[in-house]
């Protein structure tokens, strides 16, 4: 059973979630170990003061060294494996799937919370604290970032969840986003559960699983697949963009260049693109994108890429014009799917 201790300066915050629901439950029944620390325990003044004013100034305080040095000694005490610190920080790894299952792998782990300005440098370096962000932003404590990461460690755990299919047939955990849930009724306003599901045949119930698993990752991460592999090969490392047009189809660069330098856009759409035309100008545009095959584009950047296209995409909704997206494995291969009708940034 893996040992979680966090270390903060609110401790009931955490134990307030962390004794309800699932993970109170899989604590209750024995199969994971977690104990909250007050760091203000050991500030070891009268006061109870750990945090003082910056060096060099600014705003905001920082917390001391010490208390949290002597906190994290007290716990290492505790417990019979050395254990990884953890410090909870936005300039840190950014949380994954694939860093929650090493981490779901040790015996014991010591988590970190900052507050206020963040914690006085040497510490970290004296604990050699790992730092992990829950992503780009900030947050007012390493709080919420703790019981994150303390939860999803919690349900890899044996016993906290009913079986592993609970946490591996899931996003993010063999590489895909998971297919959509239904549950009853069968028809709610007028939308039907998909027939399959309600047939009870196992295989065809797991085969359009596993099949709408890969179309929702093409549809909303198409970065994911990348990675991904179906039976040892790569899947889908690169997308390409077409736009119907007059019984042709253009990739969706040459397609918007020609329709700017046409004219036939309004005044709003026109300041979009010329926005825009830098970057395009940037990518290749063929002028007929089936004869060539320099329009694909690395799946890995496709979110980023995607994003870059979405005013383009809700240009051609408003024009009622379609537009496909083709996904192959490699840059001059054949496609291996394709989305009609593309709808992600709806
Ligand atoms: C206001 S933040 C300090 C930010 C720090 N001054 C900086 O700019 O990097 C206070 C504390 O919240 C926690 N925190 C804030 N954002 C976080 C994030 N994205 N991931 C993990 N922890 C975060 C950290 O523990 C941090 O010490």
């Amino acid at each position: 059973m893996i040992r979680i201790d966090i270390a903060t300066l609110f401790p009931d915050m955490c134990e307030s979630y962390l004794s309800e629901s699932i993970v109170g439950r899989g604590r209750k029944a024995g199969h994971i170990d977690i104990h909250c620390h007050n760091i203000r325990d050991y500030a070891g003044n009268k006061h109870n003061r750990v945090d003082d004013k910056a060096y060099g100034g600014g705003t905001g305080m920082v917390m001391q060294a010490q208390p949290i040095y002597d906190c994290i000694t007290a716990i290492k005490q505790e417990s019979d494996a050395s254990p990884r610190v953890i410090y909870m920080s936005p300039q840190g790894r950014v949380l994954t799937q694939d860093i929650v299952k090493e981490l779901a792998a040790e015996d014991s782990l010591i988590i970190l919370c900052g507050h206020y300005e963040g914690v006085d440098q040497r510490v970290l370096d004296e604990l050699n604290a790992e730092e992990i962000s829950v992503g780009d932003y900030v947050l007012t404590g390493g709080e919420l970032p703790a019981l994150i990461l303390t939860d999803a460690i919690a349900r890899l755990q044996d016993g906290v969840l009913p079986n592993s299919d609970a946490y591996s047939i899931e996003s993010h955990y063999n590489g895909l986003l998971e297919h959509p849930q239904y549950t009853r009724p069968e028809i709610w306003h007028d939308r039907a559960v998909p027939a399959v599901l309600l047939t009870g045949a196992h295989d065809a119930v797991a085969k359009w699983q596993e099949e709408t698993a890969l179309e929702v990752t093409r549809r909303k991460r198409p970065d994911m697949l990348y990675d991904h592999r179906v039976n040892g090969e790569p899947y889908a490392r690169y997308i390409r963009v077409f736009v119907p047009h007059k019984e042709r189809e253009y990739d969706i660069v040459a397609f918007m260049k020609m329709i700017f330098h046409r004219r036939i856009l309004t005044n709003r759409e026109q300041k979009i693109l010329k926005r825009m035309m830098p970057v395009l100008d940037s990518l290749p545009t063929p002028p007929e994108c089936e004869e060539n095959s320099r329009i694909w584009l690395n799946a890995k950047n496709a979110g980023r890429i995607l994003d870059m296209y979405a005013p383009l995409f809700d240009m051609l909704r408003e024009h009622g014009i379609d537009y496909r997206i083709e996904y192959s494995d490699t840059p001059d291969g054949k496609p291996v799917a394709e989305n009609e009708n593309f709808t992600v940034f709806a």
